[in-house]
């Protein structure tokens, strides 16, 4: 099948520059990927179209890192549909991908309308909920010399980024991660984030027990 044979050409693209990238950020999209597949299957999407999205929605965010482009979600729609088109793929295929894309993340009041974006856009986030969440959010600690645990979370609103040593998973847990249940936009989204937000927070309970030699 042709959009198999794209699809597999795709991927094998996709893993090689973000590997060069040296984050580990395909493996992001590979979960995200596998998510959003069984949402859309459960939601009744259209599981090609929301495929494609999933594999190109990160594509250009190392170049937004570089500040070479201001969203990667607009730059990495753009290029989506370009590849898909220049793989012979429809047009109307191309545009239904490039719009998951350019609304799976909320800028400029621009929301997921389609069903298909609306599950890409669910399936990002459950990626930072969850066993998952928390584990990516230690990562992301420990490069940047994080605490295990901080008393009194900082509000956000005064500290952008949240990348420096003062913060801890705990802040962005308490202040972002514990939210994202509010944001799904499916049914089938909304009861995985149920599922993960209850692990979150039974993960930092004890972790603050365990902290203050209770546990
Ligand atoms: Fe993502």
């Amino acid at each position: 099948m042709e959009t198999e044979r794209v699809f597999r050409e795709l991927y094998d693209l996709v893993r090689a520059e973000m590997e060069d990238g040296g984050a580990h950020d395909f493996d992001h999209v590979e979960r995200v990927l596998r998510l959003a597949v069984r949402i859309a299957e459960e939601e009744g999407a259209d599981v090609e179209v929301v495929r494609f999205a999933a594999l190109l929605h990160d594509l250009e965010r190392a170049r937004e890192d570089r500040g070479e482009v201001e969203c990667h979600a607009t730059a990495s729609a753009e290029r989506a549909e370009r590849l898909l088109l220049e793989r012979g793929l429809s047009r109307e295929f191309a545009a239904r991908v490039a719009e998951c894309i350019r609304s799976h993340r909320f800028r400029k009041g621009l929301h997921p309308e389609s069903i298909e974006a609306r599950v890409l856009s669910d399936a990002d986030k459950l990626d930072a909920t969850g066993a998952v969440g928390i584990a990516r959010a230690y990562l992301f600690g420990g490069k940047y010399g994080q605490r295990v645990w901080e008393e009194e979370p900082k509000d956000v609103r005064f500290y952008p980024g949240m990348r420096g040593a003062e913060y801890s998973p705990r802040t962005e847990y308490e202040l972002k991660l514990s939210r994202l249940r509010e944001r799904m936009f499916t049914a089938t989204g909304r009861r995985i984030a149920e599922h993960r937000s209850r692990f979150m927070e039974l993960f930092f309970e004890e972790l603050e027990k365990e902290v203050r030699g209770e546990r």
